[in-house]
């Protein structure tokens, strides 16, 4: 009979997973087992300390709901959302040319909303009064950097003050945020509110853990985008204010320097009276099974895909 010892047993136990007939499932499975058993040795886990761990696991499930995940705050707030993200944009550059450059992605968060109200180019999304304005300009083109007409960009912000409107209005009302379609040259402009740096929910186990870390739970003010067009890879980002006082420590690591803007004067701004940004949004030519690295909102689909993966 083998002995079962705290060296043996990891590779105990992936042996008796080796039946496994999904082959993901069974790499990713052996994988985690040894990086999990390799973890619990080198801090020398105690019972005390992994049962503390499940009971901090149970709370974060308990605080999901329809309209909040934890698990992906948790997945946020370790760097892990962004790792997945970082890992998925690597691997669609490999086996395309230099000149494939997509924008950088960056994370959907909890605050994305299907439904925000589709606007004329042009317009403001604030809905409320809001100050100080700002302008969002630029094209959304392809790898041979020709504009895609009536790409579909969805944007969502906070108001000045930092709050996103499913906080201040329960879902009941929208505010900054909206659908625009580029113009038949790919352009897209809008007006808005400068967004501002905000703390990310901190009721929960996750905020418990934060505030025992002695992290500040901030993330830099910005502006997120989704883009998408037919025949493209759907993007997931968001422009951050450079000068944010956050810009270098955001609490879910979100921000590339590529995606760091800072509005300006600017006599070509179709808005040439307001501080505005420029940007240019590049999307690559979708291949089959490519996904945009979508995670973040709505639970309900996250369990549903979690399932099929499963089975
Ligand atoms: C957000 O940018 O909306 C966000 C992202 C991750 C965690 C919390 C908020
Ligand atoms: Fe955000």
């Amino acid at each position: 009979m083998r002995v079962i010892d705290e060296k043996t047993i990891t590779q105990a136990a992936i042996e008796q997973m080796s039946t496994t007939e999904n082959p993901r499932l069974k790499q990713i499975m052996a994988a985690l087992v040894q990086h999990l058993h390799d973890f619990a040795r080198e801090v020398d886990l105690t019972p005390e300390e992994w049962i503390y761990a499940i009971g901090f696991l149970t709370q974060v499930g308990q605080t999901c709901s329809a309209y909040r995940q934890e698990f992906v705050l948790l997945s946020d707030v370790l760097g892990f959302s962004s790792l997945v993200n970082a890992l998925n944009d690597k691997r669609i550059k490999e086996g395309r040319g230099p000149k494939d450059q997509d924008t950088k992605s960056s994370l959907l968060g909890p605050f994305y909303r299907e439904d925000s109200p589709k606007l004329q180019l042009g317009d403001s999304i604030a809905a409320h009064e809001h100050q100080p304005e700002i302008a969002y300009y630029g094209r959304v083109q392809n790898a041979a950097g020709e504009g895609i007409p009536n790409a579909c960009l969805q944007v969502w912000q906070t108001n000045e003050d930092g709050k996103y409107d499913t906080q201040v209005y329960g879902g009941e009302d929208t505010d900054a945020r909206a659908t625009f379609y580029t113009d038949s040259e790919g352009r897209y402009y809008f007006r808005t509110v400068r967004p501002s740096s905000y703390s990310i929910p901190t009721d929960g186990p996750v905020g418990d853990l934060i505030h025992a870390q002695k992290r500040h739970g901030m993330r830099p003010a910005h502006t997120h985008f989704l883009i998408s067009a037919p025949g493209y890879r759907e993007l997931v980002t968001a422009l951050y204010m450079a000068t944010d006082q956050y810009i270098d420590t955001d609490t879910v690591f979100g921000v590339s320097a590529s995606l760091a803007t800072e509005p300006a004067g600017d006599a070509t701004s179709p808005f040439p009276e307001l501080p505005s940004v420029r940007y240019d949004f590049a999307l690559v030519a979708a291949r089959a099974g490519e996904t945009s690295g979508r995670v973040g909102a709505d639970p309900a689909q996250l369990v549903k895909r979690a399932a099929e993966v499963v089975r």
